[in-house]
């Protein structure tokens, strides 16, 4: 355990069992679009352009860009999300220009995967579980897999939002049942939210599972990108392209690869 960060509890059971069931609220078919909409205009794609789609979880923005024109490949960690995605993928009609790697985004920088990539993304998934070493490695890695001037686009929470309108303790109930109580901690020395969640399925017992995450100001998230060879071009505060400044929720900073 390095910078004070928590021990890493990430399990497949995790983002699974509960995850998928507590998305379907939280990411409806419109923000999707949107968040694909995002990509194809600060990046200036062309059909049949591929893409790395980093921490593809269940394959929506895959799907989403593909039907747009583009060649995806996803990587994703959890085995059980892939299969859903690919069960997704069947039934779709872009089943021949996605294809998903069950692997883990820190350890890209040993991979080759026998191609170059137009663009990269990963949303709502760096620091999640990974110390500043990792996500050193998963850049350096999406800059060995791009081609010249490919692009990048980091999504994470605003830090600085995060800890303006701080809750230490929230609680949602999902339209299909699920009750979540969430106690949250923010550790000052490693940057880092800790999540205690208590998860109340429709049926069944209620479960307790901890997560945490490490929250990047703008500074850090720009030298990391420097140092991993990106040239930080734009930040934005949301989806719609809205500025970035405290009250933005989100910050996504679309950078290029030099070379
Ligand atoms: C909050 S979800 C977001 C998924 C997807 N980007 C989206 O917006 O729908 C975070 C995802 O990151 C994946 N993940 C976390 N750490 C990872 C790693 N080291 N390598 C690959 N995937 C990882 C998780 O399994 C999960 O699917």
């Amino acid at each position: 355990m390095s910078n004070n960060q928590p021990e890493n509890i990430w399990s497949d059971e995790l983002f699974t069992k509960y995850y998928l069931d507590m998305i379907k609220n939280k990411y409806p078919a419109n923000q999707t679009e949107r968040e694909a909409n995002f990509i194809e205009s600060v990046t200036s794609l062309f059909m049949g352009d591929k893409l790395l789609d980093l921490c593809s979880g269940c394959g929506r923005h895959a799907l989403a860009m593909a039907k747009r024109g583009y060649n995806v490949t996803g990587v994703e960690l959890s085995e059980h999300l892939i299969n859903k995605a690919e069960k997704r993928l069947k039934d779709s009609p872009v089943t021949d220009q996605v294809s998903f790697i069950n692997d883990d985004v820190t350890k890209l920088h040993e991979r080759d995967l026998g191609t170059k990539f137009r663009a990269a993304y990963t949303l709502a998934s760096l620091g999640y579980y990974m110390s500043d070493e990792d996500v050193e490695n998963t850049l350096k890695g999406i800059y060995n897999h791009l081609e010249s001037q490919g692009f990048l686009i980091v999504d994470v929470k605003n830090r600085e939002h995060l800890l303006r309108n701080f809750k230490q303790k929230d609680w949602v109930k999902t339209k299909n049942g699920f009750t979540c109580f969430r106690y949250t901690k923010f550790d000052f020395e490693s940057s880092c939210t800790i999540n205690y969640k208590h998860v109340k399925p429709p049926h069944g017992d209620e479960v307790m599972y901890s997560q945490w995450m490490r929250a990047y100001t703008l500074k850090e998230m720009f030298t990391i990108m420097t140092k991993t060879g990106f040239s930080p071009q734009r930040v934005y505060g949301n989806f719609k392209r809205g500025p970035y400044d405290i009250n933005s929720q989100r910050m996504i900073v679309v950078a290029t690869k030099e070379s």
